[in-house]
């Protein structure tokens, strides 16, 4: 009996930590709350077509370290303006000056066979 409890405290002690954290961490906007939308521009650049994308928050807190899935993109295709790059996992991480609010939109194009985007992870700061 006295065992088990010996081993119930050292699981209760390894487990709770790791959960605390992982309560504190989480964020309370689901990934959905970041949609991105594209549409054809209708131009297109050195015979690529032309997209043009929104990246819309409706998260109630601010949205920080927002990061997209993008494959097949490459830190070779211009975006304009240039709110994008490329980490090392290929991730997109979208760079722009100011927190991105409720409500806001984040707008850019870019020229190249259509790059699927999508939200990956943020992190949130809210008031
Ligand atoms: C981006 O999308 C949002 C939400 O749909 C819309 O309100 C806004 O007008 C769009 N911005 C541009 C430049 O298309």
């Amino acid at each position: 009996m006295s065992r088990f409890i010996c081993i119930l405290i050292a699981v209760l002690c390894v487990l709770v930590p790791t959960k605390l954290v992982s309560v504190v961490a989480q964020n309370i906007c689901p990934l959905s709350s970041v949609t991105v939308d594209q549409i054809p521009t209708g131009r297109s650049v050195a015979s690529k077509p032309e997209w043009k994308v929104n990246i819309t928050s409706e998260c109630f807190c601010t949205v920080l370290d927002l990061t997209l899935l993008c494959p097949k993109f490459t830190s070779g295709i211009e975006v304009n303006p240039p709110v994008i790059s490329v980490d090392k996992d290929g991730h997109c991480v979208v760079k722009t000056l100011n927190p991105i609010h409720n409500g806001d939109s984040v707008v850019f194009t870019y020229a190249a066979d259509r790059i699927q985007f999508q939200p990956l992870s943020f992190n949130e700061a809210c008031s």
